[in-house]
């Protein structure tokens, strides 16, 4: 069976990947430095298949190079990053090195050890403010924040690497929710930078929920964004790898559901599932802080074939269990 080496596979969304390709009979490899990431997944995910924990970091070129000596990998699945927004605003020298010069060696490494397939998780922060909606992959790309132009950066890196027959799928992300249906892994984050995780905490009375979220011009006065569930994202992954497996040449997708929910809606639709009310609170829109952003995920659906099949009561279903099990994270 092929050999998938996951960078970044104790993350969350990354360990949801590690989840599903061993459940598909794939051979994984995590490369992760836990900075942000955790063992306790990848021993729990142990049990359901082939994997193996090299604990290194992206920045130290020879500890790259050792796995792909150590290991025959056919395809990298690059979720390793840092991808926080205000941080990366205090501290963008960390951001470029971390998230740039660590998928720079990881880029090399793949030349040198003929690694041929790399799908990389980009993000719609590299679209920056929305010029149109819904946003395709044409929208123009000037990013408001280090993070989005550490991404940005990677992005234009990869058709460079063509020329050594390096093929790649880059997956522009939009906002991610839940957990695994069965509640065995999940975000870990404390508090999580996400809006529905951090609702269903404040709703199971495991942390204070504070609503408060930016006055912006939409139809009820919260911000709208595309939410797509974690499960539904990590399958694009297996599409886009099963994609370049056939021979698929590189190419770009965004990942969303393609419809706009406001903040107050996954609120609602959170106190909805748990019969509770939450304190709302709003205050003035902060700089920068747009109104509207959902993906048009149409071409990831005709050309992956893949659809988003999660509902938003799933999500926070896999949440609730996610955090009974775990209320604290790992
Ligand atoms: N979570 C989101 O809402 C979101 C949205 C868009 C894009 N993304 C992208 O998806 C990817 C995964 O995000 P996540 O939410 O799972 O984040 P996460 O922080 O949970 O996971 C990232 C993992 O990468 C590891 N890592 C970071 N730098 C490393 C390095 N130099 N060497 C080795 N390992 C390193 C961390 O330890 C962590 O386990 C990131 O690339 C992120 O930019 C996330």
């Amino acid at each position: 069976m092929k050999k998938i080496l996951i960078t970044g596979g104790a993350g969350y969304i990354g360990s949801h990947a590690v989840k599903l390709f061993l459940e598909k009979g794939y051979e994984v490899v995590v490369f992760d430095n836990l900075s942000r990431g955790f063992r306790e997944p990848l021993n729990i995910l142990k049990k359901s298949g082939k994997l193996d924990f090299v604990r290194g970091d992206l920045r130290n070129r020879s500890a790259v190079e050792k796995v792909f000596q150590k290991h025959k990998i056919d395809g990298v699945l690059h979720f390793a990053a840092l991808c926080l927004v205000n941080e990366s605003m205090e501290n963008p020298g960390m951001y470029f090195e971390n998230n740039v010069c660590g998928s720079l060696n990881l880029l090399e490494a793949m030349k040198k050890y003929g690694v041929e397939k790399i799908i990389f998780s980009s993000t719609c922060a590299t679209y920056g403010e929305t010029k149109y909606l819904p946003v395709d992959e044409k929208h123009p790309q000037i990013p408001v924040n280090p993070y989005g132009e550490s991404k940005l950066l990677v992005e234009k890196m990869l058709p460079w690497y063509e020329a050594f027959g390096i093929n790649h799928v880059i997956l522009r992300y939009f906002n991610i929710c839940g957990a695994a249906t069965s509640g065995i892994i999940g975000d870990s984050k404390k508090p999580s930078q996400l809006l529905m995780q951090n609702a269903v905490r404040g709703a199971m009375g495991i942390e204070p929920f504070a609503f408060t979220c930016a006055k912006v011009k939409t139809s009820d006065g919260t911000p709208i964004r595309d939410y797509i569930d974690v499960e539904d994202l990590v399958e694009a992954h297996l599409a886009a790898w099963e994609y370049l497996e056939k021979g698929g040449k590189s190419n770009v997708f965004n990942l969303g559901n393609g419809k706009g929910y406001s903040v107050k809606e996954i609120v609602s639709e959170v106190e909805k599932a748990f019969g509770v009310k939450m304190q709302k609170k709003q205050s003035e829109a902060r700089k920068g802080e747009y109104a509207k952003i959902y993906a048009d995920p149409q071409k990831a659906m005709r050309t992956l074939k893949w659809k988003p099949k999660k509902s938003l009561a799933q999500s926070v279903e896999s949440l609730r269990k996610w955090y009974e099990k775990f209320p604290q994270g790992y």
